[in-house]
């Protein structure tokens, strides 16, 4: 298969990633709809999943959006034509549309965020906009007529009544039509339209990338979370001052120095990171296994050979420290040392775990009691 149109992915990276559009015919060919358009109104009608329905002209109003989850009779009142039905986190819910994430691992796991389905009939779209992410835009089922190009930002005129970000005077610059298997990627920014020419699925495996209010504010709270955070700020050498009311120079360099201390802590900068990378997206994502599991049961069916896999929707990373490996798994963190550092890389490679190293390291105890934990708190599974 050749996903990325005829270039590897180190080129795909070098040349397109959050630089511009490429659009790829047949990156899966004969791509068969995981889904059905029944399908998803089935999942936006479950209180779990997150579901809306845009309509481009609803009671004379454009562009309105409702949310899921919606009763089965909301789908009988939509119009003919002209909106999309978007299901959110369908690689959650769907383990082949989970499976299909496999082909993005040129792309870090904690760049993920999730694949989103839309359902148009003929018409349908979700107007004019730009994305804050890059997205591969699957053509899954039907054709998609989209138009694309063009840097936007705040700056852009947005239309009015409306409570979506919809582009005004925009025009693009390229037009193709997608029928099954075909793919467009497009980098942050960049305005698009998607038209259903008639019955139409596409999926939209997104990616996401921290904002530096994310960044800063994640970081801070979990600074002030540890213990030396309610420690006082001293000054055992205060000289007397001309005056009272100033703040001298010296009282400046000590927070400074305090500040710099804390943040280039580059330790608890990488434990932080890989907590808050990995954090499951809503509480329903990990669920605890129905029957917690024995560390004797794990083992006998890894050394049997079965298949572990990740639950839909975990978040598998991990860093090289010094002396150790932390991995990842749905926020927490691991600490490995020894031979148990190579774990974490074979866990995080991949939704399917390779079976044979697997049963090698669950001989350790330590490794084997993680594994129990990780299932028992619905992180993996056995397929
Ligand atoms: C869609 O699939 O209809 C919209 C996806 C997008 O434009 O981001
Ligand atoms: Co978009």
């Amino acid at each position: 298969m050749d996903m990325l149109g005829g270039i590897t992915p180190a080129e795909f990276l070098r040349d397109y990633w959050q630089k511009k559009p490429l659009v790829i015919r047949q990156a899966f060919p004969g791509f068969v709809s995981p889904v059905t358009a029944d399908e998803l109104a089935g999942l936006a009608c479950e209180e779990t999943v997150e579901s809306r329905i845009v309509i481009e002209s609803d009671a004379g109003k454009p562009w309105q959006v409702h949310n899921g989850p919606f009763s089965e009779e909301r789908f009988s009142k939509l119009p003919e034509q002209d909106w999309t039905l978007l299901v959110q986190g369908l690689d959650h819910w769907v383990p082949e549309v989970a499976d299909l994430l496999e082909h993005f691992r040129f792309v870090p796991n904690w760049r993920l965020d999730d694949i989103m389905a839309s359902y148009a009939p003929k018409g349908g779209s979700v107007g004019p906009h730009y994305d804050q992410y890059d997205v591969f835009l699957l053509q899954a089922q039907g054709h998609r007529r989209w138009t694309f190009g063009g840097e936007c930002g705040s700056e852009s005129s947005r239309l009015e009544g409306t409570p979506l970000r919809i582009l005004s005077d925009w025009q693009g610059e390229e037009t193709v039509v997608l029928e099954p298997g075909d793919m467009l990627y497009l980098p942050p920014a960049i305005g698009h339209h998607g038209v259903a020419e008639d019955d139409c699925i596409t999926l939209s495996v997104g990616f996401r990338a921290p904002t530096v209010d994310d960044l800063l504010t994640g970081f801070t709270d979990f600074l002030c979370n540890q213990p030396n955070a309610a420690e006082h700020m001293n000054d055992p050498d205060l000289a007397v001052q001309d005056n009272p009311g100033a703040i001298a120079p010296v009282v400046i360099d000590r927070l400074e120095a305090l500040i710099q201390e804390k943040i280039g802590d580059r330790r608890n900068l990488s434990l932080w990171f890989g907590q808050f990378a990995t954090a499951p997206k809503s509480v329903e994502t990990v669920v605890p296994a129905d029957e917690p599991a024995a560390s004797e049961d794990l083992q006998a069916a890894i050394q049997a050979g079965e298949q572990v896999r990740w639950n839909e929707g975990s978040r598998f990373a991990f860093h090289e420290l010094d002396n150790e490996t932390a991995l990842f798994v749905d926020g927490e963190q691991y600490l490995l040392r020894g031979d148990a550092r190579p774990f974490a890389p074979l866990l995080c490679a991949g939704a399917r775990v390779e079976t044979q190293a697997l049963a090698a390291f669950a001989e350790d105890e330590a490794i084997l009691g993680l594994l129990t934990n990780l299932y028992n708190q619905g992180s993996i599974y056995f397929e």
